[in-house]
C-alpha cells in the first residue's frame, strides 16, 4: 500500500508531482567555463526519464561571490539560457526540476574573492591552503545586497521554466553558517540567540517569497543538526523549522552536516580519500589531505534511512510537507519512510548508481540499490562529471 501511495500524485501550491521522489541535488561538475553544459542536461533528462518527479540541480550560486570555486556556475544572463533549455527538455521528459539556489560564504577557494562573506570574521579551514584564509563580518549592505542576489535568482529561474526553486540553508554555507553558533559570534541582532541566527535566513525566505509569488514552491534545505558539539542543534532545528513555515516554506527537506569539519556525516559510507588526495588542488593541499586527511575527515558507518530518528521529531511537530532525505535505498525503505507520514522523499546516490532505480523497483525487477557507498561518485564530480564508477 505505501509503495502505491509513494508512486501516486501529490501538490505543492498548484503544482502537481507524479510521486513522492525527488532526486536530491549532488554537485554534477558538468560545466564549460561555468556553463551549463550538454552533459548536465542528459544527466537531468535521463533522471525525468527514470520516473524522478523532481530532479534538482545543485549548487547555483546566487552571485559570483557565491561561488566556491570561480569556474563554478551562477544564476546570470549567461547560464540561464543553457538552464532554460534544460527546464524544457525535462519537462518534455515528463519530470519537473528545480535548482538549489547557494551562497558559499566563507567555503571559498575562490582566488577572485580575496575576503569571502561570512556572518562573523572566521578561519577558514575549507579553503585556506589556497590562500583565503580569513572571511569579512557581513555588514548590513552585503547581507541586503545577499538576499536581493537569492530573491533574484529566484525569479530568473521561474521566468525560465523551473517548476520550483531549494534555498540551501544546510552543510556550513552562508546561510547555514549564520544558524550555527560556530560560525556566527556576532553581536547585533543577527547573532547570539536562535532567533538571531535565523533572523538572515528568514529575511532570505521572506524576500524570495515576496519577489516569486505565494503559488511558487520554495524547498528549504536544512540540518537536522550540524554533526559536531557545539554546532547547530536539533532542539534549535525544531524551532527554524516552524519559522520556516510561518515564512513562506513550501517544503522542508531534511539534512545534516558542516562540509569543512563533517563532510561525510550527510553521506555516511566509505571515506575516497586517494581520489580526494589526487584531486586536491595545489600540492600543499595535497600534503595536508595525505597527512592530516584520516585525522579530519572523521568517517560514519552507513545505515538506511540514516537521518529518520530525527527527522521523525520534526514531523512530530509541523504540517508543512517534509521531504525525507539520507540513506534511502530499497523498497523497504520507501516503505518506512512513508508509514512515517513524511510527503516526499529525496534521494542521491542510488539514482547516480543508476537513474532507472525507481522504474526498477517499480517494476519490481529490484528491490533494493546497488549503491555500496563507495562514495567515489565524490571524487568524479571534479574528474568530469558525477557518476559512478562500479561498473568500470
Ligand atoms: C557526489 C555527491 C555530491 C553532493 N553534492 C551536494 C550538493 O551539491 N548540495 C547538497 O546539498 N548536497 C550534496 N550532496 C549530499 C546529498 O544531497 C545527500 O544529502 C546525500 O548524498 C545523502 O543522500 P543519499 O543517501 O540518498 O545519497 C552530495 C552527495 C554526493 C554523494
Amino acid at each position: 500500500m505505501s509503495m502505491q501511495r509513494a508512486f501516486s500524485s501529490r501538490l505543492l501550491h498548484s503544482t502537481s508531482f507524479k510521486n513522492v521522489f525527488i532526486k536530491t541535488a549532488t554537485y554534477e561538475g558538468m560545466y564549460d567555463d561555468g556553463l551549463p553544459n550538454d552533459k548536465l542536461m542528459k544527466h537531468h533528462v535521463d533522471l525525468a526519464k527514470g520516473n524522478v518527479a523532481l530532479t534538482t540541480i545543485s549548487y547555483g550560486a546566487v552571485s559570483a561571490d557565491g561561488r566556491t570555486f570561480k569556474t563554478q556556475m551562477y544564476i546570470n544572463e549567461e547560464s540561464i539560457v543553457k538552464l532554460a533549455e534544460i527546464a524544457n527538455k525535462v519537462h518534455e521528459a515528463g519530470g519537473k526540476v528545480s535548482i538549489q539556489l547557494t551562497h558559499c560564504g566563507y567555503f571559498s577557494k575562490n582566488s577572485q574573492v580575496k575576503r569571502p562573506l561570512a556572518p562573523s570574521r572566521v578561519f577558514n579551514e575549507y579553503g585556506f591552503m589556497s590562500g583565503i584564509v580569513f572571511s569579512k563580518a557581513m555588514t548590513k549592505e552585503d547581507m541586503q545586497k545577499t538576499s536581493n542576489d537569492f530573491a533574484n535568482a529566484a525569479l530568473r529561474l521561474k521566468n525560465a521554466g523551473f517548476d520550483a526553486v531549494e534555498v540551501h540553508m544546510g552543510h556550513g554555507y552562508l546561510l547555514s553558517q549564520f544558524l550555527s553558533p560556530w560560525t556566527n559570534k556576532r553581536k547585533d541582532e543577527y547573532g547570539g540567540s536562535i532567533e538571531n541566527r535565523a533572523r538572515f535566513p528568514l529575511e532570505v525566505l521572506k524576500n524570495v517569497r515576496n519577489t516569486v509569488g505565494a503559488d511558487f514552491p520554495i524547498l528549504v534545505k536544512l540540518n537536522l543538526n550540524d554533526g559536531f558539539k557545539n554546532g547547530f542543534s536539533l532542539e534549535e532545528c525544531k524551532y527554524v523549522s516552524l519559522e520556516l513555515e510561518k515564512n513562506g516554506c513550501s517544503a522542508l527537506v531534511l539534512s545534516g552536516g558542516f562540509t569543512s569539519k563533517t563532510p561525510f556525516y550527510l553521506m555516511r559510507g566509505a571515506v575516497p580519500l586517494k581520489g580526494m588526495i589526487k584531486n586536491g588542488t595545489s600540492l600543499a593541499e595535497k600534503t595536508t589531505m595525505a597527512l592530516f586527511g584520516p585525522l579530519i575527515i572523521k568517517k560514519y558507518p552507513f545505515t538506511p534511512n540514516f537521518f529518520l530518528e530525527q527527522a521523525k521529531e520534526i514531523r512530530k511537530i509541523t504540517k508543512m510537507p517534509l521531504v525525507y532525505l539520507g540513506g534511502v535505498d530499497s523498497k523497504e525503505g520507501i516503505e518506512e519512510i512513508m508509514n512515517e507520514g513524511f510527503d516526499f522523499i529525496a534521494i542521491g546516490r542510488p539514482l547516480i548508481h543508476d537513474p532507472n532505480f525507481l522504474v526498477k523497483l517499480a517494476n519490481q525487477e529490484i528491490q533494493k540499490s546497488g549503491c555500496n557507498r563507495c562514495n567515489e561518485c565524490v571524487v568524479e564530480m571534479d574528474r568530469g562529471g558525477v557518476r559512478c564508477v562500479l561498473d568500470d
